[in-house]
């Protein structure tokens, strides 16, 4: 019985009691991050002698074919999922030619991973044209200057293939162009790779949170963007009938991209898709806390952990990130 006529001010209950202690705290939480969901994005270029740092991207390489193996043993032993990698060639022309050569850089440097740490994590590698194009576009162009999305199609396949024969595990198509899936997943069935899962960048926005990646990857379009093929970040319906066409085209997995500016697009995702969904956390991204960090202006470790939560509190099952070594190990 209330004695002190004052029951109404106190009130019964009380969220605060579940938050008392780290043991409560650690009892309760429903979202984990586990170093084997996430994946990191790797850049392997052409014709230098050493690792060369990204300035917008602190902490982060343009590796050569060894010092890409050392960082990728570094992340299997870390316990992270996987790699996806990039791959810069000397030489660039109309057509992105280095992309599906069987020599060209990515491709030898997918043999070595695969070989080395293809038992420990999945070595995935990303598919599309604008490393490897003169014009830094994701496909051929056509006399306009759009990209030719079914020309494209063609060349995508057969760098699948030239991909899945240099030992990649998992293929990611990221140009956005119509049709990519059913192209890429034709043919590899045709070259005897149906094993070969696609990761599908399905709902990729044209961001403006790519910048530093460009100095990474060097696929900086010369001319115009990439708003002919991307997304237009004003529209959210898109992004699931393109995740629906992927899947219908046989995707395995699909992505949203980038992830922080789109959690609400991660969450729709991760409502609608029957596959896997991963989620981009982007260059820009890691350069804005970086940056911050830098100054003094964000405890680092807590804003990557925090950013890592909340991609999957979202929907994400597996999330990409430049962080994802360090964070594996944070998570041990
Ligand atoms: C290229 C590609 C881009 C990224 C991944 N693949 C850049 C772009 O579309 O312009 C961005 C990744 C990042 O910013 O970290 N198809």
């Amino acid at each position: 019985m209330d004695t002190t006529g004052r029951e109404a001010a106190y009130p019964a209950a009380r969220p605060r009691r579940l938050r008392r202690g780290p043991a409560l705290r650690r009892l309760v939480a429903e979202t984990r991050v586990l170093p084997e969901n996430l994946i990191l994005p790797m850049f392997v270029k052409e014709g230098i002698d050493g690792p060369v740092a990204i300035s917008s991207m602190p902490g982060q390489f343009q590796h050569t074919r060894d010092s890409l193996r050392r960082a990728a043993h570094e992340a299997a032993e870390a316990g992270v999922g996987g790699i996806m990698l990039f791959g810069i060639p000397a030489h660039k022309d109309e057509r992105g030619s280095a992309a599906d050569d069987p020599h060209g850089i990515v491709q030898e440097a997918l043999r070595d991973l695969a070989k080395d740490v293809g038992d420990s994590l999945v070595v995935m590698a990303d598919l599309c044209l604008c490393e490897y194009t003169s014009h830094g576009h994701c496909g051929p162009l056509e006399n306009d200057g759009h990209v030719d999305n079914d020309l494209t199609l063609d060349r995508y396949a057969s760098i699948a293939v030239a991909q899945a024969g240099a030992g990649a595990a998992v293929v990611a198509p990221s140009g956005m162009m119509d049709g990519q899936v059913a192209a890429i997943r034709t043919g590899l069935d045709r070259a005897g790779f149906a094993q070969v899962p696609i990761l599908a960048y399905a709902a990729k926005y044209a961001s403006s949170f790519y910048g530093p990646f460009r100095e990474a990857a060097e696929g900086a379009p010369r001319f115009g963007d990439r708003s002919g093929y991307q997304q237009d970040p004003a529209n959210a319906r898109e992004a699931l009938r393109e995740v629906a066409l992927d899947v219908a085209e046989g995707a395995d997995m699909v992505m949203v991209k980038p992830g922080l500016a789109y959690l609400d697009i991660v969450a729709k995702v991760a409502e609608a898709s029957p596959v896997p969904v991963s989620a981009y956390q982007v260059s820009g991204e890691y350069a804005m806390i970086e940056a911050a960090a830098e100054r003094g202006w964000i405890d680092r470790e807590r804003a990557i952990l925090e950013t890592l939560t909340s991609y999957r509190r979202a929907g994400a099952e597996q999330v990409l990130t430049y962080w994802a070594t360090e964070a594996a190990r944070l998570l041990r």
